[in-house]
Protein backbone atom coordinates (compact mmCIF):
# COMPACT_ATOMS: atom_id res chain seq x y z
CA UNK A 1 0.00 0.00 0.00
CA UNK A 2 2.90 2.05 0.92
CA UNK A 3 5.13 1.40 -2.12
CA UNK A 4 2.01 2.18 -4.22
CA UNK A 5 1.71 5.73 -2.89
CA UNK A 6 5.26 6.02 -3.59
CA UNK A 7 4.99 4.77 -6.67
CA UNK A 8 2.20 7.44 -7.45
CA UNK A 9 4.43 10.25 -6.06
CA UNK A 10 7.46 8.94 -8.80
CA UNK A 11 4.52 8.60 -11.67
CA UNK A 12 3.42 11.79 -10.82
CA UNK A 13 6.68 13.77 -11.04
CA UNK A 14 8.37 11.98 -13.94
CA UNK A 15 4.75 13.21 -15.91
CA UNK A 16 4.65 16.55 -14.74
CA UNK A 17 8.41 17.46 -14.09
CA UNK A 18 9.07 20.52 -11.18
CA UNK A 19 11.30 23.03 -12.81
CA UNK A 20 11.72 21.41 -15.69
CA UNK A 21 13.63 23.91 -18.29
CA UNK A 22 16.84 25.95 -18.99
CA UNK A 23 18.68 28.77 -17.06
CA UNK A 24 20.42 30.32 -19.11
CA UNK A 25 22.43 32.70 -17.56
CA UNK A 26 22.94 30.21 -15.15
CA UNK A 27 26.67 29.96 -13.42
CA UNK A 28 26.21 26.78 -12.31
CA UNK A 29 25.53 24.02 -15.11
CA UNK A 30 26.20 20.67 -15.64
CA UNK A 31 25.46 18.00 -18.37
CA UNK A 32 25.46 13.75 -17.34
CA UNK A 33 24.60 11.05 -19.43
CA UNK A 34 24.53 7.36 -18.42
CA UNK A 35 26.62 6.27 -21.09
CA UNK A 36 24.56 2.32 -20.77
CA UNK A 37 21.71 4.08 -21.78
CA UNK A 38 22.06 6.93 -23.40
CA UNK A 39 19.47 8.92 -20.42
CA UNK A 40 21.13 12.61 -19.89
CA UNK A 41 20.22 15.22 -17.67
CA UNK A 42 21.37 19.01 -17.44
CA UNK A 43 21.33 20.93 -14.18
CA UNK A 44 21.45 24.59 -13.75
CA UNK A 45 21.66 26.35 -10.25
CA UNK A 46 21.46 29.69 -9.28
CA UNK A 47 23.29 30.95 -6.09
CA UNK A 48 21.34 34.34 -3.70
CA UNK A 49 24.11 36.38 -2.30
CA UNK A 50 23.87 33.80 1.16
CA UNK A 51 25.61 31.35 -1.50
CA UNK A 52 22.21 29.13 -0.87
CA UNK A 53 20.61 28.08 -4.22
CA UNK A 54 18.08 30.43 -4.97
CA UNK A 55 16.81 29.17 -8.56
CA UNK A 56 16.95 25.20 -10.06
CA UNK A 57 16.15 23.57 -13.29
CA UNK A 58 16.97 21.15 -15.20
CA UNK A 59 16.03 19.49 -18.44
CA UNK A 60 17.06 16.06 -20.36
CA UNK A 61 15.47 12.27 -21.13
CA UNK A 62 15.76 9.55 -19.12
CA UNK A 63 13.78 6.50 -17.18
CA UNK A 64 11.21 7.24 -15.07
CA UNK A 65 13.26 7.08 -11.93
CA UNK A 66 15.57 9.24 -13.45
CA UNK A 67 13.12 11.78 -14.73
CA UNK A 68 11.62 11.42 -11.30
CA UNK A 69 14.61 11.97 -8.75
CA UNK A 70 15.53 14.61 -11.00
CA UNK A 71 12.28 16.27 -10.02
CA UNK A 72 12.18 15.56 -6.38
CA UNK A 73 15.76 16.71 -6.16
CA UNK A 74 14.65 19.96 -7.66
CA UNK A 75 12.33 20.66 -5.61
CA UNK A 76 14.74 19.49 -2.40
CA UNK A 77 17.74 21.92 -3.61
CA UNK A 78 16.38 25.34 -3.41
CA UNK A 79 17.62 26.93 -0.57
CA UNK A 80 20.71 24.63 0.35
CA UNK A 81 24.20 25.62 0.31
CA UNK A 82 26.86 24.40 -1.86
CA UNK A 83 28.25 22.45 1.68
CA UNK A 84 24.73 20.89 1.48
CA UNK A 85 24.77 19.20 -1.95
CA UNK A 86 28.78 18.33 -1.69
CA UNK A 87 27.59 15.98 1.66
CA UNK A 88 24.45 14.79 0.25
CA UNK A 89 24.49 11.26 -0.76
CA UNK A 90 23.60 8.40 -3.29
CA UNK A 91 21.65 7.34 -0.29
CA UNK A 92 19.90 10.42 0.44
CA UNK A 93 18.98 10.68 -3.41
CA UNK A 94 17.20 7.11 -2.89
CA UNK A 95 15.28 8.32 0.07
CA UNK A 96 14.19 11.08 -1.51
CA UNK A 97 12.31 8.53 -4.27
CA UNK A 98 10.58 6.48 -0.95
CA UNK A 99 11.30 3.06 -2.96
CA UNK A 100 13.79 0.40 -2.71
CA UNK A 101 16.59 0.78 -5.57
CA UNK A 102 17.73 -2.13 -7.45
CA UNK A 103 21.91 -1.98 -7.69
CA UNK A 104 20.75 -1.90 -11.84
CA UNK A 105 18.46 1.27 -11.65
CA UNK A 106 21.13 2.90 -8.75
CA UNK A 107 22.45 5.54 -12.14
CA UNK A 108 19.08 6.02 -12.48
CA UNK A 109 18.53 7.26 -9.17
CA UNK A 110 21.99 9.55 -8.69
CA UNK A 111 22.19 10.49 -12.03
CA UNK A 112 20.52 13.80 -10.87
CA UNK A 113 22.96 13.77 -8.30
CA UNK A 114 25.65 13.25 -10.07
CA UNK A 115 25.05 16.18 -12.41
CA UNK A 116 23.99 18.87 -9.64
CA UNK A 117 27.25 17.51 -8.07
CA UNK A 118 29.32 18.43 -11.21
CA UNK A 119 27.34 21.72 -11.93
CA UNK A 120 29.10 23.05 -8.13
CA UNK A 121 32.34 21.07 -9.15
CA UNK A 122 32.56 18.60 -6.67
CA UNK A 123 32.49 15.09 -8.63
FE1 LIG B 1 18.71 5.20 -18.26
FE2 LIG B 1 17.46 4.89 -16.02
S1 LIG B 1 17.39 3.58 -17.74
S2 LIG B 1 19.13 6.21 -16.41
Amino acid sequence: MITNMYQENILDHYKHPRNFGDLPNAKFHAHAANPLCGDELDFFLEFNTDDKISNVKFNGRGCTITIASASMLSEKLRGMSRSDIEIFSNEDAIKLLGVPITPARLKCATLALETVQQAIGHH
